[in-house]
């Protein structure tokens, strides 16, 4: 299924980058945290629906315009493209996104080194360090150095290319992830209190279901999970082989997404019950549930200590999770704007590579060195504005400045029958009329 750029070798090849690239910090850490703080089964509802309904369109019209242009997200876009208005217009959507990519590793790539981080602080027990306690307390110097081995990381795999880079690690990467969360959930479940927590978790109050700012949450995390708005998913689907039926294929990556998601929040709701069974405080002063970084780096490691040698284990396990899902996520936002430089600037993969990925190292390092104010102020700009603009933008391109025939005739490709399924009598007016709307609603509520 090779094409001539380099691409995926296989259909499991894709599934697993694409749902690597998914699944993330935003599933195993944001996902619970935003469904602890918004009314436990609540929130799962909201998101299940927005995350099919208006994340998997957009997420296809993104797939699509990659596999139409065979080419980084600017070209790609450029190829849809017949007058110069509409170019310039491709081009500002197709480098926002890939501008939106780089700014949203540089402040990954600070989150994904304190999981390192905490990873090696049980090794360091176990090895009898008397420094093990470094690794865990906050230190720009801790913050740096881990953010740094993070970086290069992400620049090693991104060096050797499609094939025998992000489709070879995600395919080594995505079981031992699936295994892990498995085996650390199969654990938690049995503990004294985790009952409670999944009673929290699966418990919908539905009184809350249409909160608008339940609404904002569960749209903003569906689009972060699927990586929109930021031209990852246009290179992704760059490098599927037109024998492929993109319509499943789409599908299976947002179920994967959501069903891990969803595998996340059966971890660590339970395991913050737990937590308060062994005298862990779980809830703030204003009565609900800890979320955001205490959760993370202060209620659940004071639950892998109180579970004695065992916990070091669990512990470790839990941040080698986290690190796994931020690297397969990582690699795919170096991937947007090296495809750029090498297809645009015909630059050598490995010089593109290094030369981005130090680019963005230097932001992080700028973050890192003023993170009380910058942290935020990065992820709400990439975030909050940049993901839903762009990956509004992408829906009206294809919806308003693609042709419908051809977009007919890219789908096709793969899936013959597609002018008779359900798809093809819902997804156009979808993404004409109700993404666009949809996502724009939520964002000038959400300002
Ligand atoms: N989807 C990833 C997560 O849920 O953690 C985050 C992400 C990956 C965002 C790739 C943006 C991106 F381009």
């Amino acid at each position: 299924m090779s094409v001539s750029r380099g691409g995926f070798s296989s259909r499991i090849g894709f599934i697993m980058a694409a749902a690597g690239s998914a699944v993330g910090l935003g599933n195993i850490w944001g996902f619970p945290t935003q469904t602890a703080s918004n009314g436990g089964a609540a929130f799962v509802l909201v998101y299940l629906v927005l995350a099919f309904f208006l994340a998997y369109p957009a997420f296809m019209a993104e797939l699509l315009i990659g596999r139409f242009g065979q080419a980084n997200a600017v070209t790609s876009m450029q190829k849809m493209s017949r007058t110069a208005a509409q170019k310039k217009f491709a081009f500002f959507v197709g480098f926002g996104g890939i501008i939106c990519a780089a700014l949203i590793l540089s402040f990954y790539g600070v989150f994904a080194g304190w999981m390192m981080s905490f990873a090696i602080e049980p090794i360091a027990i176990l090895l009898g360090s008397d420094s093990a306690q470094w690794f865990v307390s906050q230190s720009i110097f801790r913050n740096l150095l881990f953010t740094t081995l993070f970086m290069f990381l992400t620049i090693f795999i991104i060096r050797s290319g499609v094939e025998n880079g992000i489709e070879k690690w995600s395919k080594r990467l995505m079981p031992v992830l699936i295994v892990l969360l498995v085996s650390l959930i199969i654990y938690v479940v049995t503990l004294d209190g985790a009952a409670e927590g999944l009673n929290a978790y699966l418990n919908p109050d539905f009184s809350r279901i249409f909160e608008p700012d339940l609404l904002i949450s569960a749209m903003g995390q569906a689009f972060f999970s699927l990586s929109l708005g930021t031209s990852v998913m246009i290179i992704y689907g760059s490098y599927i082989s037109k024998e492929e039926n993109l319509v499943t294929l789409g599908a299976q990556v947002t179920l994967i997404d959501v069903s891990i998601a969803f595998l996340a929040g059966l971890l660590v709701i339970p395991a913050m019950y737990v937590a308060q069974a062994q005298g862990v405080v779980i809830f703030a002063e204003d009565g609900s549930l800890i979320s955001g970084s205490s959760l993370i780096f202060t209620v659940l490691p004071a639950l892998f200590d109180s579970m004695g040698s065992m916990g070091l284990f669990v512990g470790f396990a839990f941040f080698i999770l986290m690190s796994i899902a931020a690297l397969t996520s990582s690699i795919s936002m170096l991937e947007g704007p090296v495809s750029y430089a090498v297809e645009r600037h015909d630059m050598p993969r490995s010089k593109a590579t290094l030369l981005i990925g130090l680019g963005i190292l230097v932001l992080s390092t700028i973050i890192v060195l003023n993170i009380s104010f910058m942290l935020d102020f990065v992820a709400t700009l990439a975030t909050q504005y940049g993901q839903p603009i762009i990956a509004m933008l992408c829906c009206i391109f294809v919806g308003w400045i693609w042709h419908r025939n051809e977009i007919l005739t890219e789908i096709k490709k793969g899936y013959g029958e597609v002018e008779n399924s359900l798809f093809w009598k819902i997804w156009p007016i979808y993404t004409k009329f109700i993404c666009p709307t949809a996502i724009g609603v939520v964002f000038i509520h959400s300002l």
